[in-house]
């Protein structure tokens, strides 16, 4: 048989599982040279990276596959894989409803892909191990591919908090931080191969506890305030956190760190404290209010994101209007909401749930025409002001422009006075006009930024 060439990736889900994605790209690359391609047609060994959070994801991996079943009719020498949350709860299960799966592998061991791949050619017999094994996954992975000026790394695995609704200890398993000196080797790599912004990632980042060699573990913070110090780095982002362990350090961060994004996801799923108790999601709203306060009074003008769940069982209309009440009185930025999925397996699934589809679509509309409201109200307010934008690339729309993002995210296209020269520097942009989903803008002068930020 001869040696697979192409691989395809489709991946659902969250940045965790888009990072992973990259990373298995990245090993199946240096292991087996695989490149990849843009579609499954083209490809020798193809991969679904899974998300079982809601159920509608699921169902999509199970579509995918049914349709590279076909493929693979054509093709028998077609390696399938499917990894992720998704295949870390069923396991071997999933071959009985995809038989012609041969790979199987979790959120935690797809460092373990390109062995999987030379047992498949070599045996052609299916390879499955969702397994959470600790330490290897980082250890043995390649260093991550460099494309562009931002990267993610990720720095913790795992979730052990527990939300009543939520299936993610259960796939990706416990809390995990990868070492602190490992992290940061990786954040000097990324630097000195051209980036200028990392996100680090983890299902609850802020979770985080770095192995130092002597000593407490290092906090969030602290490694924050150490990737600040990296040559090179100049902006820092995390996520996603979880509003109870926003720590003393972690909130000073805003003011100590100017290098730390003013931008924070900060999922509070819900506006009333007898759901969040529900859903097993300390802290109660008067404690995430008083966060956002002292977070707003460290850095005056940071725009914070959330999630939100409706229709979680036993919410009534009072409850509903708590969560519309505390979305006014933050003000959040771009947020993320959804209807209530049951999760077979956690302990919501146990809960009576009585709020009819209907009610509960009608209350995810309401929610988001409220969100959408103040987000567009955070943009428009960018107006006239002059937005430190880190350059990523050419417009799409215009490749006369170059394009790139604020420190709350947001897109920025504008004409460049040094054309593709500043992709990955730092400029200021003053923003001229608010477009539904991006902003247009001007690049000013340091001097006359610095000049007004000091008026
Ligand atoms: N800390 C993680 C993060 O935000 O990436 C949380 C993981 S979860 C993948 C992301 C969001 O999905 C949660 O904040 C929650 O709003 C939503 N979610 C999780 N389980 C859900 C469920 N059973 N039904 C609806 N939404 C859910
Ligand atoms: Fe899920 Fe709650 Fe953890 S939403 S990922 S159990 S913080």
């Amino acid at each position: 048989m001869n040696a697979p060439r192409k691989l395809y990736i489709r991946t659902f889900g969250c940045q965790m599982n888009e990072y992973d994605s990259a990373r298995t790209a990245d090993a199946l690359a240096h292991s087996h040279g695989l490149e990849i391609a843009e579609r499954p047609e083209e490809a020798d060994v193809l991969l679904v990276n899974t998300c079982s959070v809601r159920e509608k994801a699921q169902e999509k991996v199970f579509s995918e596959l049914g349709r590279w079943r076909a493929l693979k009719r054509n093709r028998p020498e077609l390696v399938i894989g499917v990894g992720g949350c998704v295949a870390s709860q069923e396991g071997d299960a999933i071959r009985t409803r995809a038989p012609h799966v041969d790979i199987v592998y979790g959120p935690r061991t797809l460092q373990r892909v390109p062995g999987m791949l030379d047992d498949v050619l070599r045996a052609r017999r299916p390879q499955v191990d969702v397994s959470f094994p600790e330490i290897e996954k980082f250890d043995r992975l390649p260093a991550p591919g460099v494309n562009g000026p931002t990267a993610f790394v990720s720095v913790m695995e795992g979730c052990s908090k527990y939300c009543s609704f939520c299936i993610v200890p259960y796939t990706r398993g416990e809390e995990f931080s990868r070492g602190f000196k490992d992290v940061l080797e990786e954040v000097r790599g990324l630097a000195r191969r051209g980036v200028r912004e990392v996100t680090f990632l983890g299902q609850n980042v802020n979770a985080y506890r770095g192995a130092v060699d002597e000593g407490r573990p290092a906090s969030l913070a602290r490694l924050v305030a150490a990737a600040a110090g990296v040559d090179g780095i100049g902006r820092i982002r995390y996520t996603t956190s979880h509003p109870s362990q926003m720590s003393r350090d972690l909130v000073d961060a805003y003011r100590e760190v100017p290098a730390l994004a003013g931008h924070l996801h900060l999922p509070v799923q819900s506006g009333s404290d007898r759901v969040l108790k529900l859903m097993n999601r300390p802290p109660r709203v008067d404690r995430y209010r008083a966060t956002v306060a002292r977070l707003r009074e460290r850095r005056p003008g940071i725009s914070i994101s959330s999630d939100f769940i409706v229709g979680f069982p036993g919410e009534t209309d009072t409850d509903f209007q708590a969560t519309l009440d505390l979305v006014d009185e933050i003000g959040f930025d771009t947020s993320f909401s959804f209807v209530y999925s049951r999760r077979p397996g956690t302990p919501a699934a146990e809960l009576p749930d009585c709020v009819p589809p209907a009610e509960k679509k009608a209350r995810l509309a309401e929610l988001q025409a409220r969100l959408a409201g103040h987000a567009a109200k955070v943009a428009a307010g960018m107006a006239g002001t002059v937005q430190k934008v880190l350059v990523e690339r050419p417009s799409k729309k215009d490749p006369a422009m170059l394009c790139g993002r604020t420190d709350n995210n947001r897109v920025v296209n504008f004409a460049s006075p040094a054309g593709d020269l500043l992709i990955g520097r730092f400029v200021n942009v003053r923003i001229d006009e608010v477009l539904p989903n991006s902003l247009r803008g001007t690049v000013v002068p340091k001097r006359l930024h610095e000049t007004r930020s000091r008026a």
